[in-house]
């Protein structure tokens, strides 16, 4: 019989496993005749010509990569890494956001979760200060729902809005056009700081050589209409005419090559690997979700010489370490730390705590990483008349004006208000990691089917019709398995909810990434507003 750590160690692997598979489908959506078909056009798959573009040998950290499964859309229910692939990688050893459609999914169309996907990697890109790189080759909006993707704030103008407002800023945005760029689609060309296209491959215009017949009756050709030779020679509205992919990306390279350096705006410390290899959290960490989690081991395997100096340590035993906080290294850079421990019900105690520590992180300017694995606040009169919401607000309010980078790793139970206490999605961290083990909902599914239970048992009861014994676990199990479907890191992976779903072993390579993005600007001033008290 395998004891509880090896029992843990094969349930993640085992989870981290389904987890590759479906990578795997996200990576080659139309299987080996997609890329046959791309061949047959001159074109390597996207996440190949991305490879050729950031530094040789340097790793590209892809964001999303399990976004758009089981959306449900009309027509189409995956959309295989949401259409598009987004990522940091270094060109000429500085950090720049890469966004490259893949035609191979429905011809590199904006569904909604492609527009998504697309908005939040421009938003770390011009919050961090990072350059980009558009690889365009789309058919635009997905026609049939244009509705869900044309008018809106955050739809397709956009990225366009985005694109004029971080050239403003002097961030680079360059295109290099690889396919069709029709209608909305050709502003990806014609709003760059430099775009390149490739002959006989690249179209960018306004309406497409159908439409051009419809509306004037005049017929011509794609590349007579709007192709590399037409933008680079005639209309002047690309800047560099290339023969191939190969060449096209040697060229974005080219326009890059004269970046200043980027600065990083912390003291960075030697690096040291931990103490406690980064394997050993797959026997930390419980297979069942809602035990109880040693936050200060799990530290151990991510922190420089598995250091952590701790804050607080002994305030208030049994209620006030149920959130510990503290700094590690975590490839040299200081980083504060809130971690959930325990079961990580959050008390009073704590919540002050932690509210005390994100004060002081941000004076000090040293960056946030919020470790969740927690269920929620502790409920109950006792905890409510000393002040359990006013002391959560308190340390919503500073997680919230914290002006440092902050960045949210979910290792366990995420509900409720602690999603919130814990720098959830709303709050914006700069970064947002899943593990296997995240469960992000309002509560668990254990308590949704009681709580709805008891709301429809009242309305039977009301109506004369009360729910037999049977009807009873019937709809207790399926509000648990709604609940716990909705919870689970697939299915807010496919939503975007998170930017990408860490295997344990990668936590430690993709903080210190996300750390060092992050602190590619200077840190501004705290201000908390009314904190309570
Ligand atoms: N909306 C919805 N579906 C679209 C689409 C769009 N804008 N553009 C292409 N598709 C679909 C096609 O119907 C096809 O679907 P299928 O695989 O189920 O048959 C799939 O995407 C691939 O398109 P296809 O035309 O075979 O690819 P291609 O590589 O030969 O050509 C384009 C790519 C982009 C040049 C061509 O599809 C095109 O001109 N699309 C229309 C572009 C347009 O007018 N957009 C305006 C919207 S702003």
């Amino acid at each position: 019989m395998a004891d509880a750590r090896t029992e843990n160690r094969l349930f993640w692997e085992e989870e981290e496993r389904k987890l590759e598979e479906r990578v795997e489908m996200a990576m080659w959506p139309g299987g080996q005749s997609a890329v046959d078909r791309l061949a047959t056009q001159g074109k390597k798959p996207v996440r190949e010509l991305v490879g050729n573009l950031i530094d040789e040998g340097s790793e590209f950290y892809e964001l999303s990569r399990i976004a758009g499964f089981g959306m449900g859309y009309p027509d189409v229910d995956d959309v295989p890494c949401g259409g598009i692939v987004t990522g940091l990688g270094k060109i000429h050893g500085r950090w720049t956001m890469v966004l490259a459609n893949d035609s191979r999914v429905k011809a590199g169309t904006y569904f909604p979760i492609t527009l998504k996907k697309h908005m939040r990697a421009q938003a770390i890109a011009e919050r961090c200060g990072l350059n980009c790189v558009y690889i365009a080759d789309s058919g635009g909006a997905y026609l049939p729902m244009q509705a869900e993707v044309f008018p809106d704030d955050q739809h397709f103008g956009s990225m366009f809005y985005n694109m004029a407002r971080m050239s403003a800023m002097g961030l680079k945005q360059i295109t290099l056009s690889t396919g069709g760029n029709t209608a909305g689609g050709a502003y990806i060309v014609f709003m760059a700081c430099q775009a390149v296209m490739i002959d006989k491959m690249a179209y960018s215009f306004l309406g497409g050589p159908p439409l051009v017949k419809a509306a004037t009756g005049e017929i011509i050709s794609a590349e007579d209409l709007g192709g590399a030779r037409v933008h680079t020679q005639i209309s002047g509205g690309a800047d560099h005419f290339c023969r191939n992919q190969d060449e096209a990306v040697a060229r974005v390279r080219e326009i890059l090559s004269m970046e200043p350096p980027q600065q990083l705006f912390s003291h960075r410390y030697p690096e040291e690997p931990p103490k406690a290899p980064p394997e050993s959290i797959y026997e930390l960490l419980p297979a069942k979700i809602h035990q109880g989690i040693n936050s200060r081991e799990f530290l151990k395997a991510i922190a420089d010489d598995s250091f952590f100096s701790e804050y607080k340590k002994h305030y208030a035993p049994g209620r006030g370490d149920n959130i510990i906080t503290g700094k590690i290294r975590i490839k040299g850079i200081p980083v504060g730390v809130v971690a959930a421990n325990g079961v990580g019900i959050i008390f009073v105690e704590a919540a002050r705590k932690a509210t005390e520590w994100i004060v002081r992180c941000s004076q000090e300017k040293v960056p946030l990483l919020f470790i969740q694995s927690s269920p929620g606040y502790m409920v109950g009169s006792e905890s409510e008349h000393i002040g359990i919401g006013k002391y959560g607000a308190d340390m919503v309010r500073a997680v919230s004006c914290a002006q440092v980078p902050r960045i949210q790793l979910v290792i366990g139970p995420d509900n409720g208000a602690a999603n919130y206490g814990m720098c959830g999605r709303a709050y914006r961290p700069h970064f947002l990691f899943h593990t296997m083990r995240a469960r992000t909902s309002v509560m668990s599914g254990r308590s949704a089917g009681e709580v709805l239970l008891s709301i429809e048992e009242r309305k039977r009861a009301q109506s004369g019709n009360p729910m037999s014994p049977e009807e009873l676990q019937a709809f207790r199990q399926q509000m648990i398995d709604k609940y716990d479907g909705e919870a689970h890191p697939f299915y807010c992976a496919a939503r975007l909810l998170n930017d990408r779903v860490l295997k344990f072993r990668e936590i430690r390579d993709w903080l210190a990434m996300a750390l060092e993005v992050s602190l590619l600007k200077p840190i501004g001033e705290p201000a908390f507003g009314n904190l309570r008290f």
